[in-house]
């Protein structure tokens, strides 16, 4: 895959697709990043069929006629505008709010009926429902193929379900979903090889991180042994590229191992996989993201830091979030060197269209 710069629009949920289908607005949205020299979009996440999949009616499906429709229109729209980019491939799994969403009498998903808190809700499921929920993703991925777009994403962060088979505290199997960390890497493992089935060579991305949504210091990997040990086996399985998500990007990983200037997560998953790696997380401002949910603005900030790590060679590409979101623009005015033009990002910017 070929892109015209290393710059890589994060997923951002917009909840802006009623009934689930990506409408015009979503077509401009995307098609503005692209034209304005995005070097590769990813979309917001974009569920797979499982009915319990997710938790709000605006947010895309990805999957069934009307909103593969929709979903054709953006990609087609994108690449006019000579873009690239490939869904999110997103479920919630126990994160979800029960009883809300496309579907709101299906049951949740998750590892072991476990909520992020570790609250017993509902059976294990068995193995064939877990295998459901990977063919599920892999279903998603031969669609993103047949309409057109230019890699995939698996959403295998922030203790969504990907993430919460990872973790220890969410996933307690003991089936060969559950135990070790190689183990508790099974499901995200058996979901790429179907994905890899599916898509043939497409490029896959998978996007993890160590903190979860409902605890920012949370460990899936303690040390850089495990953190290979758990790469390994979404190399193994043929993955291509790792999305490493953390909220501030300078952030090292393992300060212990090198320093307060070490590598940062993206830096040591390529060290260890040897595969390309995005890295996240406030570039070009100066506080990080979950504040935006609380309607928290942002003051536009440097981007040395990031440039000296992206300069030494410490991973490939920069996903940026907000600042796209605010500012479609974002890209060509760093091109362009118009720092001064760098906007604040304003957490209207959530609710004001696109
Ligand atoms: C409004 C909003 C929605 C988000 N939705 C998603 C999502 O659907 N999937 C995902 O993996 N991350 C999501 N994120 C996290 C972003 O992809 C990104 O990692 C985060 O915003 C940090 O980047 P930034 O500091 O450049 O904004 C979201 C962030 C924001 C601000």
């Amino acid at each position: 895959m070929e892109l015209k710069n290393r710059i890589v629009m994060a997923p951002m949920t917009r909840s802006r697709s009623p009934g689930g289908t990506p409408n015009d607005e979503v077509v401009g949205y995307y098609t503005r990043r692209a034209a304005a020299n995005v070097g590769l979009i990813l979309s917001e996440g974009t569920l797979t069929r499982r009915r319990g999949a997710g938790d709000d009616p605006n947010v895309p499906l990805f999957w069934g006629e009307g909103p593969l429709g929709g979903w054709k229109r953006v990609i087609d729209s994108v690449h006019e505008a000579g873009g690239k980019m490939g869904p999110q491939l997103w479920h919630l799994g126990m994160a979800r709010r029960p009883n809300q969403g496309h579907f709101p009498d299906a049951p949740s998903d998750g590892p072991s009926g476990l909520t992020l808190k570790g609250k017993k809700v509902a059976e294990e499921p068995s193995e064939a429902e877990v295998l459901d929920m990977a063919q599920a993703y892999a279903d998603a991925a031969a669609d993103a193929k047949r309409l057109g777009f230019d890699c995939i994403e698996l959403h295998g962060a922030h203790a969504y379900l990907i993430d919460q088979f990872f973790w220890e505290q969410t996933n307690q199997r003991t089936d060969r979903f559950g135990g070790s960390i190689e183990r508790r890497a099974e499901f995200a493992a058996e979901t790429i090889r179907r994905c890899r089935a599916a898509i043939g060579d497409l490029p896959m991305i998978i996007r993890i991180s160590q903190w979860k949504s409902v605890d920012y210091g949370a460990k899936v990997a303690r040390t850089p042994e495990e953190l290979e040990r758990w790469v390994r086996v979404l190399v193994d399985a043929g993955v291509d590229i790792v999305h490493c998500s953390q909220r501030r990007i300078e952030e090292p990983e393992f300060p212990d191992v090198d320093g307060p200037k070490g590598l940062n997560l993206a830096g040591w998953v390529k060290k260890l996989s040897g595969l390309p790696t995005i890295s996240v997380g406030s570039v070009g401002l100066t506080s990080e993201f979950t504040g935006a949910f609380q309607g928290e603005g942002s003051k536009a900030g440097k981007l040395d830091a990031v440039l000296e790590r992206l300069d030494r060679g410490e991973f490939d590409l920069v996903a940026v979030g907000r600042a796209l979101l605010q500012d479609p623009e974002w890209v060509r005015k760093v091109e362009e060197r118009r720092f001064d033009e760098l906007r604040n990002y304003d957490a209207q910017a959530l609710q004001s269209y696109f």
